[in-house]
């Protein structure tokens, strides 16, 4: 594979990096995943394997080749290496970003009720991992990465939609956790000349999504539940709101943040005024929101998904969760101005595709 670049991609067996995995191979490029699998299962490695092989993505650079000849999943191919590490395991960080042109940092304990209940470990995983890594980025010369931040740094305050220039007010272990990396993205990128965006992800759902744990994202939790007519469980009154961003929009944000060219982005999808990351100086770390730019209560979650699955099920309501905020919106001006960051899947559309995953 002549024309092929290496990424890695931390965090590559959970939800979100074994999407950006799928991408990432479909497009002919070689990569490495580093996880611990703590929250993460090899299967969706398994997945993102053989979707990438199923749907490969013709690019300037690779026209045409996929990623492996078999499309059986089991072994993976030789484009992919998983290295079983935690962001703590300093040795295996190093190994992991040679030869590597940009990281997609994904790793991460994920959860704010699982950082109530272990918020030492939240902060060593996120904030101390992250660092290990910029370190071994930045001694490897790696200087393009991408970092998963999330909505949460914003915490409660009133103003809606939120902008980057807002004041962060985090309320739970894990906001602070997020907001903290934030702050060392940018410390290492002054310091040392790195190429960071830190990209606030507002509710990404999709498939894949662990629906079991008691941690799971709501998305997959009520679709399971009201497949199997159960109630969906509603933790106060329902008309908090979020901006539910499919996972495609959040894949796409990424690679247009590393700079894989607009052109390569966009193959598998309408075409989009993207931005040239490399004309961007280098020693920054950009903070953008990644949205919908709309949202949605639960209430409105449960009907859309009755009217989807053809279901009627009606939610229980249980108390409110600390660290829960009440409403959640992007404003994704500056993503697209930045990076040519546009959504391309809405809300229903995506939550169309996600019941689809969960009941077939
Ligand atoms: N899903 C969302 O709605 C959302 C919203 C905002 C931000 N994020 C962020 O996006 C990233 C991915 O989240 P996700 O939803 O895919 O969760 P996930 O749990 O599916 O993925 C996280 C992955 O990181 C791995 N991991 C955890 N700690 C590790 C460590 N110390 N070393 C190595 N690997 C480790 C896990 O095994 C797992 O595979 C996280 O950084 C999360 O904080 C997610």
């Amino acid at each position: 594979m002549s024309d092929s670049r290496r990424f890695l991609v931390t965090g590559g067996a959970g939800f979100i990096g074994s999407h950006l995995v799928t991408a990432l191979l479909a497009r002919g490029h070689e990569v490495v995943v580093l996880d611990d699998l703590s929250t993460g299962r090899r299967e969706n490695l398994e997945m993102a394997v053989a979707e990438a092989v199923a749907a490969p993505i013709a690019t300037s650079g690779d026209a045409g080749e996929t990623v492996a000849s078999d499309s059986s999943v089991g072994p993976l191919p030789d484009q992919l290496r998983f290295i079983k590490a935690s962001l703590l395991e300093y040795d295996a960080l190093e190994e992991a970003v040679i030869g590597v042109e940009a990281v997609f940092h994904q790793a991460a304990v994920p959860s704010v009720p699982r950082s109530f209940a272990d918020p030492v470990a939240t902060m060593r995983a996120n904030v101390e991992g992250t660092i290990a890594l910029l370190e071994a980025c930045q001694k490897a010369g790696v200087r393009r990465i991408a970092m998963a931040s999330s909505s949460s740094v914003y915490g409660d305050t009133p103003t809606l939609p939120k902008e980057e220039s807002m004041p962060p007010s985090p309320m739970s272990p894990y906001a602070l956790s997020k907001l903290t990396a934030e702050e060392a993205g940018g410390i290492f990128a002054r310091t040392y000349g790195l190429d960071i965006f830190a990209l606030r992800y507002f509710n990404v759902f999709g498939p894949r999504q662990d629906p079991a744990s008691q941690y799971s994202a709501v998305i997959p939790k009520f679709i399971t539940r009201m497949q199997s007519g159960e109630k969906p469980t509603i933790y106060g009154d329902g008309l908090q709101s979020r901006d539910f961003t499919f996972i495609d929009n959040v894949v796409y944000a990424n690679l247009l943040a590393v700079g894989i060219d607009k052109s390569e982005a966009d193959s598998d999808a309408m075409g989009r005024a993207g931005v040239d990351t490399d004309n961007r100086a280098s020693g920054t770390c950009d903070v953008l929101n990644i949205g919908c730019g709309d949202r949605y209560t639960l209430l409105d979650l449960i009907k859309f998904l009755n009217e989807i699955m053809g279901t009627n099920s009606e939610p229980e309501h249980a108390d409110a969760r600390p660290g829960d905020v009440r409403h959640s919106h992007a404003d994704i001006d500056r993503a697209r101005d930045v990076i040519g960051y546009v959504p391309k899947i809405d809300f229903k559309d995506g939550l169309r595709r996600t019941t689809v995953f969960y009941t077939s």
